[in-house]
């Protein structure tokens, strides 16, 4: 990995940039039309919103304003659990794609395992990849215990799991369970949403490689091989997370960054979540 724009290849194939701006709790109209415009112009080439987040449309006129051709983009959207319940599947990915101004997206995720729901939601995922308007599907959340039990039915093995991951809460059966699978784990909350960022051996590490604290777990991501999503709104800081292609941890960084893991979720447990 030595560039912003290098890619993983997801078991059909298709290339995923290993870094991307995530959006979650970015506001529709100028702060979400900014940020990823900012983040275009940086070089990112991902961009992971959800239909949750409200703010599909400007993304899409991000993209559109960028003027870097849509192929060269990759743009992840996400089917919310409201629509799983209702079985409206299909009608939130055409809104989605209404929302986003595009005819296709790159990837598609199934938000949360929602019970008794998630399998018959992957079978319009499997529809909806089949007919060409998702290059690639995936799920969000899901333990192991969730992907077996799709895998067991799926017809097309998900290509990639979105779960929360971080230094503190790093996943490491989940992560071993999927590289089996050939299945990308990709970490949301990479920087525990703001809270890890004044951990005292980051920092340690940090200054040793005069790089931020930001910087060191986004890098830890890489050499690890987690696609990684980083949100924020200042462009300063969009800038300052893609910088990480000028240095390397060694393995007693991996190793020492690796044993701060307290199984430590911030975010909801998909066993029990009530949304
Ligand atoms: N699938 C899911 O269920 C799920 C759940 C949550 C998130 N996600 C996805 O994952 C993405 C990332 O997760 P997240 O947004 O929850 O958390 P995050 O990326 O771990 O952290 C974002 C927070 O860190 C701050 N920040 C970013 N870069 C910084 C830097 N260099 N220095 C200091 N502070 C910095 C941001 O503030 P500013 O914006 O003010 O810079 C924001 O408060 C989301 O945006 C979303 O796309 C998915």
């Amino acid at each position: 990995m030595r560039s912003l724009q290098d890619t993983t290849t997801l078991h059909n194939g298709v290339k995923m940039p290993w870094f991307g701006l995530g959006v979650y709790k970015v506001q529709e109209g100028e702060e979400a039309l900014q940020s990823v415009k900012a983040a275009i112009k940086a070089g990112y080439r991902s961009i992971d919103t959800a239909a949750l987040y409200q703010n599909e449309e400007s993304v899409g006129r991000a993209i559109k304003e960028s003027g870097v051709p849509r192929e060269e983009l990759f743009i992840t959207t996400k089917v919310w659990n409201t629509d799983q319940r209702n079985d409206s599947v299909l009608e939130a990915f055409e809104t989605s794609l209404q929302k986003l101004g595009l005819d296709y997206v790159d990837l598609y995720l199934v938000h949360w395992p929602v019970k008794e729901k998630y399998k018959q939601t992957w079978k319009i995922l499997e529809k909806i990849y089949k007919e060409g308007r998702a290059r690639a599907i995936g799920v969000s959340n899901f333990t192991i215990h969730h992907l077996e039990d799709l895998i067991a039915d799926a017809e097309i093995k998900p290509m990639v799991n979105q779960v929360e991951l971080h230094p503190l809460f790093a996943q490491p059966e989940l992560r071993d369970y999927c590289k089996k699978q050939e299945i990308q784990i990709e970490a949301w909350a990479p920087l525990g949403q703001g809270r890890l960022l004044d951990h005292p051996v980051l920092k340690e590490i940090a200054d040793a490689h005069n790089k931020t604290i930001a910087q060191v777990i986004l890098r830890w991501d890489l050499q690890n091989e987690i696609v990684t999503i980083p949100k924020s709104v200042k462009e300063s800081r969009i800038i300052e997370n893609a910088n990480i292609f000028d240095f390397e941890l060694t393995e007693r960084d991996m190793e020492k960054i690796n044993s701060l893991n307290e199984n430590k979720r911030f975010g909801p447990d998909p066993d029990n979540f009530d949304f």
